[in-house]
């Protein structure tokens, strides 16, 4: 029997087999000249890439970044779609003239991850554990929280796995974890992503693997990596791009730049819809009415190069930089538009004070649920691509002492645990 795990992550997702011994293989991905175990959750459509019928054809992970800087940005990218299956608006969008549904991107992305995978790993079968967040983002409620398993489930069978068991991400990282231990432990499971943060408090241990382990709480906000970038993007670039300024209206009315535009150029995927005839039509208006056009201008190149993937390898750029810091340079240049500015860690984590204050609410609330003391936590297990951010990992030295914090595994955790998972079932 194959005992197969799926991470589907935000911004990377994952794929493993454990085997009988306890050995979890991951699936390996070719990237230019090397390999990685790393899917990114993208996917691409290039304008011209039709099959025999005439459907265009989608391209994801790794392969499809690389496409689309290939074609010098002329396809779509769709990016961070599992941050809208709870979102009951975002039903279908637009792909050169044809409606795609949310199911549909979905589908296309998990079969094509499928595919990839299995070039590594051989024939998957129809099992599979698949993980989830604790809180889907855009859920309000539980129904929403249906509604996003509900679409991912028919996306999943779309790919060809029928019997899907969904296990909280977190609760999939104590499995990992557990497999380093040599005694039982509670564990703090906290798995900071692309969308979601995620905290489990976790019986484990070599005495309680398969029956005994229990899971005491589970919580999680909506708030990961891609608001952080998009801080750092309203801080850094907006102000460039004209947010802040004013213009004379034709009928000689001085009024703000709409503070919208920048809302949406805070999400890169959010830009094609920026692009419409409608609102370039504004962007001249603001542009002969500002004391200084340039900014504005600068606004439309973005759009009309469709540099909104660049602008957020950027910001990333600068924020992984920062995780190694104390200060920055961030750059992007694409003439005749430059944003260059030196960015401290200081400056970036008074930015992002507010998303740091919410994870640290939430960690207090798994704890309360747990009806746990920080001190009845024998250790932190923090992991994940944005565990990597000095400031979320200060949260946990000063609550729980530096020498409970374990990390590891930021990548693969999730994947590893679920295969693991699947073996135990
Ligand atoms: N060194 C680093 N410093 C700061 N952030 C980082 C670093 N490395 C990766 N990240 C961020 O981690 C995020 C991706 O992490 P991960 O792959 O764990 O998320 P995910 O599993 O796709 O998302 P989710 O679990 O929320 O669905 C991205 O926002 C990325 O920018
Ligand atoms: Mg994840």
């Amino acid at each position: 029997m194959m005992c197969v795990g799926l991470d589907f992550g935000t911004t990377n997702s994952a794929i493993g087999v454990a085997s009988d011994d306890g050995t979890v293989r991951l699936a390996s991905f070719p990237y230019g000249a090397a390999f990685t175990e790393t899917f990114r959750s993208i996917l691409y459509f290039a304008a011209d890439r039709r099959d025999a019928r005439g459907k265009l054809v989608a391209v994801a992970g790794p392969g499809a970044i690389e496409a689309y800087l290939e074609a010098d940005g002329s396809g779509r990218l769709v990016q961070s779609l599992k941050s809208y299956l709870a979102d009951r608006g975002f039903l279908a969008t637009n792909i050169f003239h044809k409606t795609h549904t949310a199911v549909e991107l979905l589908s296309l992305l998990l079969k094509d991850l499928r595919a990839k995978a299995e070039e590594s790993l051989g024939p998957l079968g129809s099992r599979i554990v698949v993980g989830r967040p604790v809180r889907f983002a855009h859920a309000d409620t539980a129904d929403d929280e249906a509604f996003a398993i509900e679409r991912l489930g028919t996306a999943l069978a779309n790919a060809g796995f029928t019997e899907v068991t969904f296990e909280y991400e977190p609760v999939a990282a104590a499995y990992y974890y557990e497999s380093t231990l040599d005694r039982d432990e509670t564990v703090l499971v906290a798995d900071f992503g692309g969308g979601t943060s995620d905290f489990s408090i976790v019986e484990v241990g070599p005495s309680r693997r398969k029956s005994a382990r229990r899971i005491l709480a589970n919580d999680g906000v909506a708030l990961a990596g891609d608001s952080l970038d998009a801080k750092v993007l309203h801080h850094v670039v907006a102000p460039v791009l004209g947010m802040g300024t004013s213009y004379r209206t034709m009928f000689g009315k001085e009024l703000p730049v709409p503070v919208w535009i920048y809302a949406k150029l805070r999400r890169w995927h959010h830009l094609s819809f920026l692009k419409t005839p409608k609102n370039m039509e504004l962007f001249d208006e603001i542009a002969s009415g500002a004391s200084d056009p340039r900014p504005i201008r600068g606004l439309q190149h973005v759009l009309d190069n469709d540099l909104g993937y660049h602008l957020y390898r950027a910001v990333e750029h600068a924020k992984v930089a920062l995780s190694k810091s104390t200060t920055t340079t961030f750059l992007f240049e694409d003439s005749p538009l430059k944003v260059e500015a030196e960015v401290s860690r200081a400056a970036f984590e008074s930015w992002i004070a507010d998303e740091v204050g919410a994870m640290s609410e939430c960690v207090d609330r798994v704890l309360a649920t747990a009806k746990l003391d920080a001190s009845a936590i024998d250790r932190v297990f923090l992991t994940g691509g944005s565990s990597f951010v000095p400031a979320v990992r200060r949260l946990f030295d000063e609550r729980f002492g530096v020498e409970k914090i374990r990390t590891g595994g930021e990548m693969v955790s999730v994947a590893t645990g679920l295969a693991l998972r699947a073996r135990d079932t």
